[in-house]
C-alpha cells in the first residue's frame, strides 16, 4: 500500500538523518556502483545523497507501490494523464524518430508531428539559404522571438546552450510586458531584415499579445502593409487566432503539448532558424534516447526515477524543501530558470489527483545560478546555513572555448566534496593555530570557520555540451518531474495556480482606467492602486 510505503520511507529517512554520507562508502563497498548511472551520454552520480541502502530500498519500494511503471506506460500511451483538462501529455511524440505511432487519447499523431517537422525544416533552410527573404528582398539577419513562460524559457535555453559565437542569423527574445524588454531587444535591428515569431500556445497571453502588437507597429514603420506577412509569423495551438492577429503564417502544435514541455515542437522554430535543422534533430535524438532509457531501464538503474527518488527522500524523508541547481557551464546558465518553470509549475500542487489534500510537501523551491558565479553569491548559506539545501551540479568536461584544463569542473567537484566532508571545529582550530593564531583567537574563530558537512549533492556529467546531450538532459528532468508527480499523486500537467493573478490583474486594470478602486478591494491593494494611478 502506498501509505505504508511512505511510512517506511519516512522511517528509513529518520534513521539515515544522522548517518554520515562519507561513512556509507566504507559501510557499503558497492555504493558507488549502485548509485551511479549512465543514460544517453549523461553520467549521474547519486552516491553523495543522504540515503543508505535501506533508505534507497524504501524509496524504490515507494516507486513500485505508486506504480511508476504503469503510469509511465499511461503517459507514453497517450492516456488522459492531465486529468483536470482531460488531455494526453505527449511531448515524447515530438522527438520520436520518423515512423513512430504515438496516439493522443487514441488519435494517431505521429504523421502530423512529422509533417510539422518537415515544414519547419523547409522554412528554416529557405531562410538560412536566403531563398526566403523579407518583403524588400533582403535576407533575414535576426529573428525576434516573442513569448513567455514555456513559449520562451526552453528556446532561450537551447539558443544560449548551442549558439555559435557569431551566428549568421541572430536571435533576440522578448518576454516581459515591460516595454523596456522590447526596447532593448530592438536595439540595432532593422525591420527589413527582422523576422518576428510570436509564440503562444493559447494566443491569448496578455504579455505576448502586447509585445506582438508593439512589434507589429515597429515593423510597419519600415514595411509596406502587403509585405508585413512575410515578417510576422506565429507558432501556436490556435492558428485561427494567430491569423486573426495578422500572422502571415502559423506553425501549429496540439493541446497535448504542455507549454513547459513544448520546446520540442515548433515553439523552437527560432532556434531551428538560428542553429540549422541538423542541430535541432540532434537535440530531438538526444531526448529520444533518454526516452528509451526511461522506458526500458529497471527502476533502480533508471536515471529519471532515481533522481526523483533522491528528491523525494530529501523533501519528504528529510524535510529539505529546496534544491539548488548549479550548471558549471556558462552556456547552461539559463537551466535554473527553465527548471523553475518545469518543476515548480508542474509539481507545485497541494491536492492529489482526486482533489483530496496532498498532506505532505510536494515540489521543493528550485533555484540556482551558473557555477562558479553562484559560489560567490548564495553558496555561503548552502555550506554553513542552518537548513540543508541539496545541490545539483551539472558538469561539462570540455567546451569549445576551453580544454580539459578548465577550472570549472574542479570547482564543481570541490563543492560536492566540501558539502559532504565539511570541517570540524577541531580541524578549523588546528588550522588556525598552524597558521600562527593565538589560542584565544583560534577559540574565537573556529566556530565561524567550521563546516557541518554531510550535505547531499548530485553530479550530472557530460563529456561535451552537444545538441544530443542537451536534449537528453532536458528529457531527464522532464521525466524526473513526471515521476515525482506520480509519487506525490498530483497532476503535473495543469497550472491553475497561475490563473487567479491573471484575472485579478485584468480587474485592476479596469479600476486603473476609471481611477477609482472598486469597493470590494482590500485596503492595502486599494491604497497601492491609488498611489500608482495618481
Ligand atoms: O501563465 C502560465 C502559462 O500558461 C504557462 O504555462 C505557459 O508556458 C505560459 O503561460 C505561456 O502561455 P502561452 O504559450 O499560451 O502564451
Amino acid at each position: 500500500m502506498p501509505h505504508t510505503a511512505w511510512t517506511e520511507l519516512e522511517a528509513a529517512a529518520r534513521r539515515d538523518a544522522d548517518a554520515r554520507i562519507q561513512d556509507q562508502f566504507t559501510a557499503d563497498p558497492h555504493r558507488l556502483a549502485r548509485l551511479t548511472l549512465d543514460a544517453a551520454g549523461l553520467h549521474i552520480d547519486l552516491s553523495k545523497q543522504s540515503w543508505t541502502q535501506t533508505g534507497l530500498d524504501a524509496a524504490l519500494a515507494l516507486a513500485r507501490a505508486r506504480d511508476v511503471e504503469g503510469r509511465r506506460a499511461a503517459l507514453f500511451n497517450g492516456e488522459a494523464v492531465n486529468l483536470t483538462e482531460d488531455r494526453a501529455v505527449l511531448h515524447p511524440a515530438l522527438r520520436a524518430p520518423n515512423g513512430a505511432d504515438f496516439r493522443a487519447l487514441g488519435e494517431p499523431v505521429s504523421a502530423e508531428v512529422e509533417a510539422v517537422r518537415a515544414e519547419m525544416k523547409a522554412y528554416a533552410e529557405a531562410l538560412r539559404s536566403g531563398n526566403e527573404t523579407g518583403a524588400s528582398g533582403r535576407p533575414f539577419k535576426t529573428v525576434l522571438h516573442i513569448g513567455i513562460g514555456g513559449s520562451d524559457l526552453g528556446p532561450r535555453l537551447i539558443w544560449d546552450a548551442l549558439r555559435p559565437l557569431d551566428p549568421a542569423i541572430d536571435l533576440r527574445f522578448v518576454a516581459n510586458i515591460d516595454p523596456r524588454d522590447m526596447a532593448e531587444a530592438l536595439i540595432g535591428l532593422d525591420p527589413e531584415t527582422t523576422l518576428v515569431i510570436v509564440v503562444s500556445k493559447t494566443f491569448t497571453t496578455q504579455e505576448t499579445l502586447a509585445n506582438a502588437a508593439l512589434a507589429k507597429v515597429w515593423l510597419a514603420t519600415a514595411l509596406p502593409a502587403e509585405g508585413m506577412t512575410k515578417h510576422f509569423i506565429g507558432v501556436t495551438a490556435a492558428p485561427d487566432k494567430a491569423a486573426a492577429f495578422g500572422c502571415g503564417r502559423a506553425f501549429a502544435f496540439r493541446d497535448w503539448v504542455g507549454g513547459r514541455y513544448s520546446l520540442w515542437s515548433a515553439v523552437s522554430l527560432s532556434c531551428v532558424i538560428g542553429l540549422g535543422w541538423d542541430a535541432f534533430q540532434g537535440f530531438l535524438d538526444g531526448a529520444a534516447t533518454l526516452d528509451r532509457h526511461f522506458l526500458e531501464a529497471p527502476l533502480e538503474r533508471n536515471a529519471p526515477v532515481m533522481l526523483a527518488l533522491a528528491e523525494i527522500y530529501n523533501v519528504n524523508g528529510l524535510h529539505r524543501p529546496a534544491r539548488t541547481v548549479a550548471p558549471y557551464a556558462h552556456a547552461l546558465r539559463r537551466l535554473p530558470a527553465f527548471l523553475q518553470q518545469l518543476e515548480m509549475e508542474s509539481n507545485g500542487k497541494r491536492v492529489h489527483c482526486d482533489g483530496s489534500p496532498a498532506g505532505r510537501q510536494t515540489c521543493p523551491v528550485v533555484f540556482g545560478e551558473a557555477g562558479t558565479n553562484g559560489q560567490h553569491a548564495f553558496f555561503q548559506q548552502i555550506h554553513q546555513g542552518p537548513q540543508v539545501v541539496p545541490s545539483e551540479f551539472i558538469i561539462v568536461a570540455s567546451t569549445d572555448q576551453r580544454t580539459l584544463e578548465s577550472p570549472l569542473w574542479a570547482n564543481a567537484l570541490a563543492q560536492g566534496q566540501a558539502l559532504m566532508l565539511g570541517k570540524t571545529e577541531t580541524q578549523a582550530r588546528a588550522e588556525l593555530i598552524a597558521s600562527g593564531a593565538s589560542e584565544d583567537e583560534a577559540d574565537r574563530l573556529a566556530p565561524h570557520k567550521a563546516f557541518p558537512g554531510n550535505r547531499p549533492s548530485t553530479a550530472i556529467l557530460m563529456e561535451r555540451l552537444t545538441p544530443q546531450t542537451l536534449g537528453a538532459l532536458i528529457a531527464l528532468y522532464e521525466h524526473k518531474t513526471f515521476v515525482e508527480g506520480v509519487l506525490w499523486d498530483i497532476n503535473s500537467f495543469d497550472q491553475w495556480g497561475v490563473e487567479l493573478g491573471k484575472v485579478l490583474a485584468k480587474a485592476l486594470l479596469k479600476d486603473a482606467a476609471t481611477g477609482t478602486p472598486s469597493e470590494d478591494l482590500d485596503p492595502s491593494t486599494a491604497d497601492l492602486l491609488r498611489r500608482l494611478t495618481t
